[in-house]
């Protein structure tokens, strides 16, 4: 299998390659922040909890999430070639956990994608997307902030936890959408 995670802060494009990267490899794409979304659109009893995570920028339980991406596994794991996540694990604890239930499957993560993008332009991409995607969470200088402190207090350590397996390709991240594919591609095809 190909399973790859698509890295990097919120506002970095993980969502917009994830879909060209679908295109080319065939692999399903789980994007853990649009799982949440519906479910909170649904209004579910897990959408209603996930909502005062979303609405402050936080980080909805390492529980919560992994629980999710478990059962998406469960479910898809005999008929995809590969997964590319997106937008988790976001903790160590879920990338220990991702790491644990891929073993459970006989597979495990074949590389991490990290798209660097600034703080300035990540800040600047959010409040773009926030015209016309919907979201809350896109409209609110103090939630994208949050978002972007809890990604460095966070999410850095799942960086950290792959470089240490030699798992981690860091890849610029302020080109045109084209030319971030280009690199994306580059990176997969030599792996
Ligand atoms: O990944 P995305 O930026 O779409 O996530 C939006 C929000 O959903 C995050 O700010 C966070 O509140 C929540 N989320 C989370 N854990 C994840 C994915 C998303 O708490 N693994
Ligand atoms: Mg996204």
């Amino acid at each position: 299998m190909l399973n790859l995670i698509l890295f990097g802060p919120p506002g970095s494009g993980k969502g917009t390659q994830a879909i060209k990267l679908v295109e080319k490899y065939h692999l399903l794409h789980i994007s853990t922040g649009d799982l949440l979304r519906s479910e909170l659109k649904a209004g579910t009893p897990l959408g209603l909890e996930a909502k005062k995570y979303i609405n402050k920028g936080e980080l909805v339980p390492d529980e919560v999430v992994i629980g999710m991406i478990s059962s998406q596994l469960d479910q898809n794991i005999d008929k995809v070639k590969g997964f590319i996540f997106d937008g988790f694990p976001r903790t160590r604890a879920q990338a220990e956990a991702l790491d644990k239930l891929l073993d459970f499957k006989n597979t495990s993560i074949s590389q991490v994608l990290a798209l660097d993008v600034s703080e300035d332009e990540v800040v600047a991409r959010i409040l773009n997307r926030g015209k016309t995607s919907g979201r809350s969470d896109d409209n609110d200088q103090e939630i994208i902030k949050n978002r972007f402190q809890v990604y460095l207090n966070e999410t850095t350590a799942v960086a950290e936890h792959y470089r240490e397996v030699n798992k981690f390709t860091a890849i610029p991240g302020e080109g045109s959408i084209d030319e971030v594919f280009e690199a994306l591609q580059n990176a997969i095809d030599t792996l």
